[in-house]
């Protein structure tokens, strides 16, 4: 067995082809936390996969993140959907972390949507509002792109100058004027931040903050897709509010807004 995660990828990406009769795929959408939702309203479901069926996932261990994909047309369009997504703070290495975006690059994918549940740091943004993701800020101190790199991917040497394409955040916000921006900061997790911290991270430029999406972003960003970023503010971060943070409160949060970016996505995607 291959240790290369490149090459896992490319297995992956092949019985994700043999499993579901496509030739290949234009975009794939990774599901935060809540978000489940948004994955009805992009288009019709024509298969669901088990991610155990597609060899090299880790499983999923969080509640309200499902270990599967969905096949799913939108028009013209071949799309991926992750029901799940896999997490520094589940025990997985950056690479399990970033293998289901690896896979949709290797199957296809030129736009990779990253979708999250995030605490709000910006007081302008209330609980319920979805926030493009302008730029990250990356405090899990972990690569997906250190050790052992096939010499056939690109440099490990990325620049991160534009993570999130700008020009996908313009066409999203053609379709919703009022959606607003904001800086993303992704730290390790699970526990949620100090109030001391949340200070900091307001004093260094985030509007956000939650668990996942910045190793996701480097990986596709390495591979030269375009990266669409989507957080969903569920809840105040620590300090700005009186309530306790509590994880279901993040999905319960979630649903609805869910829904209505996934519409916008259904919209914004066969765009190109
Ligand atoms: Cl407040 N912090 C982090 N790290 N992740 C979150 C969150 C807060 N709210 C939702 N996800």
């Amino acid at each position: 067995m291959t240790t290369d995660p490149f090459a896992l990828a490319e297995a992956s990406a092949a019985a994700l082809r043999g499993q579901t009769g496509a030739e290949s795929f234009d975009a794939a959408v990774v599901l935060g936390s809540g978000w489940l939702a948004a994955a009805d309203a992009l288009g019709t479901t024509v298969a669901e996969i088990s991610l155990a069926d597609l060899g090299g996932f880790a499983q999923p261990s969080v509640k309200g993140h499902a270990p599967s994909v969905r096949y799913i047309r939108m028009g013209k369009l071949h799309i991926l959907a992750y029901l799940g997504r896999i997490h520094l703070y589940e025990g997985h290495d950056p690479n399990a972390v970033t293998h289901g975006v690896r896979t949709a690059v290797a199957a296809g994918c030129r736009t990779i949507v990253l979708t999250n549940a995030a605490g709000g740091i910006n007081p302008a943004f209330g609980v319920g509002q979805p926030v493009l993701v302008s730029d990250h800020i990356n405090l899990t101190g972990r690569s997906p792109l250190t050790g052992p790199l096939p010499p056939q991917v690109p440099s490990r040497f990325t620049d991160l100058t534009e993570v999130y394409s700008g020009r996908l955040r313009a066409m999203a916000r053609e379709l919703d004027p009022a959606l607003p921006e904001g800086v993303y900061a992704g730290l390790p997790g699970p526990h949620f931040e100090t109030p001391a911290e949340i200070r900091m991270l307001r004093t260094a430029g985030a509007d956000l903050v939650g668990m996942s999406t910045v190793m996701e972003a480097i990986a596709a960003r390495h591979l030269g897709a375009e990266v669409l970023g989507i957080s969903l503010v569920t809840n105040p971060a620590a300090g700005l509010s009186q309530e306790p943070i509590d994880h279901k409160d993040v999905l319960a949060a979630a649903r609805e807004p869910a829904a209505r970016v996934g519409s916008l996505l259904a919209e914004l995607l066969p765009r190109g």
